[in-house]
């Protein structure tokens, strides 16, 4: 108390000494926190949906949850896939769960074949959860699409003789505008109409039957940092990730989490709805583990964070603020790591 009274004294003859005030004042709401989510929800209460859980990331990250024991729905279009990523989670949550019979681990995790894009089948996934789980806890949009070419190419144009070279053809044809336009369908309905459904299928329903409902987006780094080849890509992605920014101010009450990797190991360019050729070195092989970007996930999920970058976190910051500052030096890193000559 003596020391907060000398300091309002000092700060009469110089404002500068407001300065260590305000931190102090301010230090027992900063450090006080919200409560940790795990004590409102335990992690095997958790009701979890996965949003592109037949591969890749989504796949990985449902078998996590289910090995705390959470009851899991797995979501996806490919019913193969789908089918062997629910027998790894099954077998995840029967290992992990001491006590748990295989029975019991098959009871809480489910499976449902359905795209993320269409209204109708998450209406019917919705009415599902109600009436099987009473709600939902923890939403995670994994689902999304690649593309991996020049937009102009998506509509028939190819730039001959390299750097100021021509168009050829020298405009679209009609036919090249009508392609082009199927494509970028295609692409806004895979990254931007997949996490828009889900949102108004769920926010009312989780904020109505979860105590601390969390919805965790997995965005790219490409979202905020434009990539050459990947104009489809990156604004069908970048608009999902400043809807769902825009939606964490409109609802206080859930936690939103985006979450911007780099490159992922994996097969994630099959899914390229432009057909396009993979410019930069094997993904495959050198990008991010799966396991890694999972994990990261359900740390990021469980400490209520909101936009989280993974792999190469500082350099890539720095990076995006560079972009604004001097975009054309950050322009010609992204050229290089996609082999893209002008
Ligand atoms: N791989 C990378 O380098 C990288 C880097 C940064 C960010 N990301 C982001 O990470 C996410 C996952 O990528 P990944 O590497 O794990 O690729 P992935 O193996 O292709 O996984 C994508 C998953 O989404 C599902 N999916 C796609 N569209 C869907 C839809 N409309 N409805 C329901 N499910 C749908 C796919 O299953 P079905 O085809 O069976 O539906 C698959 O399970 C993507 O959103 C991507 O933008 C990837």
């Amino acid at each position: 108390m003596y020391k907060v009274k000398s300091l309002i004294e000092a700060a009469q003859t110089s404002p500068l000494t407001l300065i260590p005030l305000a931190a102090l004042l301010a230090t027992p709401f900063l450090l006080r926190g919200s409560p940790k989510r795990s004590s409102i929800i335990p992690p095997s209460q958790e009701r979890v949906v996965v949003l592109g859980a037949s591969s890749g990331v989504g796949r990985v990250l449902a078998s996590l949850y289910a090995a705390r024991g959470a009851r899991v729905c797995l979501v996806a279009r490919r019913e193969a896939e789908l089918k062997k990523a629910y027998a790894q989670s099954v077998v995840a949550a029967a290992a992990a769960a001491s006590g748990k019979k295989s029975k019991d681990a098959e009871r809480d995790i489910v499976m449902v074949i359905a795209d993320a894009s269409d209204a109708t089948q998450m209406f019917d996934l919705r009415t599902r959860l109600e009436k099987e789980w009473g709600g939902l806890d923890t939403l995670l949009i994994m689902a999304g699409v690649s593309a991996l070419r020049p937009l102009l190419e998506t509509a028939g144009v190819e730039r001959q003789g390299g750097g100021g070279g021509t168009f050829v053809p020298a405009d679209c044809t009609l036919e090249g505008l009508q392609d082009g336009v199927r494509i970028a369908s295609a692409a806004i309905k895979g990254n931007f109409l997949g996490p828009l459904v889900a949102a108004l299928t769920f926010i009312p329903f989780m904020t109505r039957t979860s105590p601390s409902p969390s919805i965790l987006h997995l965005s790219t780094l490409a979202a905020i940092i434009p990539m050459p080849t990947r104009s489809l890509y990156t604004s069908s992605k970048a608009a999902a990730l400043t809807l769902l920014q825009a939606l964490a101010i409109e609802h206080p009450e859930i936690a939103f989490t985006n979450m911007l990797p780099v490159t992922i190991e994996g097969d994630f360019r099959r899914s390229a709805v432009d057909g396009g050729r993979v410019r930069e070195d094997d993904p495959g092989a050198n990008g991010l583990r799966r396991e890694d970007v999972a994990k990261r996930c359900v740390e990021a999920v469980d400490g209520g964070e909101r936009n989280v970058f993974v792999g190469g976190e500082r350099l890539n910051r720095l990076f995006h603020l560079m972009y604004w500052l001097w975009p054309s030096a950050v322009e010609r890193k992204t050229r290089k790591k996609y082999n893209f000559v002008v």
